[in-house]
């Protein structure tokens, strides 16, 4: 297994997203079972624990942390042989209050105690925010928390390529955490680009579709638990899985050839693709996270990669991934909302 880096930080090609364990995806697992998890997949090699202040059932402000302690419990023993990045949110009352770099601080620091540790390897601004804290004082913020040793490296999550430029020339950005999978591409356009240039990793979350290229997601699947996001998801509306179901037969195609699972197909394809990519599945099921994990060891040739991308490019994308997209937004508008605590 070759390691890849964000900016300077060493990790596993596959990180592990670790959100299910507290939203996001329906029922939560028991705790044990989360942090058995987490150890399972440092075992067999991960080193890289995707995690964020707001993730907690039903994102409550009261469950603030909740997935933070799971990681911070689940590494203790093992914590300076892995990486973990953790996210905030800004608000512009508490900057407005607090001042921008004291509050990323004060962020930070009940992270950090959630996550029993005294420095975050990795520190995302999960959602810019101009109105509470504009980019160019979060950068600095974030340099100057490097400088304090209190995290290793920075990042922005779901970010256009005009906001990792303007943060990156204020303090270098480690890794851009933005949606990526071979059903949301749009980042090939001009971020993975820039990111490749400047010695940027990129960290695609939902590399996995949410669960739609396993195959094993399906018309029949229930999203109605409350705290499931994927009924927000118009990629899984019946009719837009109905339709892209050509995609799931190119990849049934070559899981067979290859004897692997599909989502390993889906994953080794943008390992292969771009040599900056992490992407970070998630899942809640110790079996499948140790199979998306496997995919670091399925390799595809240049023969079978570029002819999987000329079948990928041929094959149409119905329904938008986002919930923010059903109002037609783009990319960049997501950056001009409001923030709330979505993930
Ligand atoms: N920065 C952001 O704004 C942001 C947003 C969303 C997520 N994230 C991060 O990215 C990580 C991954 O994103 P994600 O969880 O949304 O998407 P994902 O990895 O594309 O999909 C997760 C879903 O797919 C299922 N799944 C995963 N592997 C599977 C397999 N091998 N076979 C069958 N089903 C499988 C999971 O079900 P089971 O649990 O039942 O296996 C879960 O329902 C999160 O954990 C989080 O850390 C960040």
């Amino acid at each position: 297994m070759k390691t890849r880096k964000l900016g300077t930080i060493e990790v596993s090609p596959i990180g592990m997203g670790c959100m299910g364990f507290s939203h996001g995806y329906g029922d939560i697992p028991d705790e044990a079972y989360s942090i058995e998890a987490i150890r399972k997949a440092h075992d067999f090699g991960c080193t890289f624990f995707d995690t964020a202040e707001a993730y907690g059932p039903n994102l409550l402000p009261e469950h603030r942390g909740h997935n933070e302690r799971i990681v911070g419990k689940a590494v203790r023993d093992f914590r300076k042989e892995v990486v973990i990045a953790t996210k905030l949110h800004l608000d512009t009352e508490e900057t407005r209050r607090e001042g921008v770099a004291a509050c990323i601080r004060r962020h930070l620091e009940q992270s950090l105690e959630r996550l029993q540790t005294d420095w975050a390897d990795l520190y995302y601004l999960h959602r810019v925010n101009q109105a509470a804290a504009p980019l160019e004082e979060v950068a600095a913020a974030m340099g100057g928390l490097i400088d304090a040793g209190l995290i290793r490296g920075w990042g922005l999550s779901q970010v256009p390529v005009d906001c990792i430029r303007r943060a990156h020339e204020v303090t270098p950005i480690s890794a851009v955490q933005n949606i990526y999978s071979m059903l949301e591409r749009s980042i090939e356009a001009d971020v993975m680009p820039y990111c490749l240039e400047h010695g940027i990793g990129m960290v695609p979350f939902s590399p996995i579709a949410s669960g739609f290229l396993s195959g094993k997601v399906t018309e029949q699947t229930d999203f109605s638990h409350s705290d499931d996001v994927r009924k927000f998801v118009p990629q899984l509306k019946p009719e837009n899985m109905a339709a892209n179901r050509p995609i799931l037969d190119l990849l049934a195609g070559y899981a067979e050839k290859k004897g692997a699972s599909m989502a390993q197909i889906s994953l080794a394809w943008m390992l292969h693709k771009y040599s900056n990519v992490v992407p970070i599945p998630g899942s809640k099921n110790q079996e499948r996270i140790i199979e998306n994990l496997g995919a670091w060891n399925v390799a595809l040739s240049d023969e079978e990669f570029a002819a999987l991308e000329c079948a990928l490019d041929a094959l149409p994308v119905h329904g938008y991934r986002g919930h923010v997209e059903i109002n037609g937004s783009t990319m960049a508008d997501w950056n001009r909302e409001k923030p709330t605590n979505k993930a």
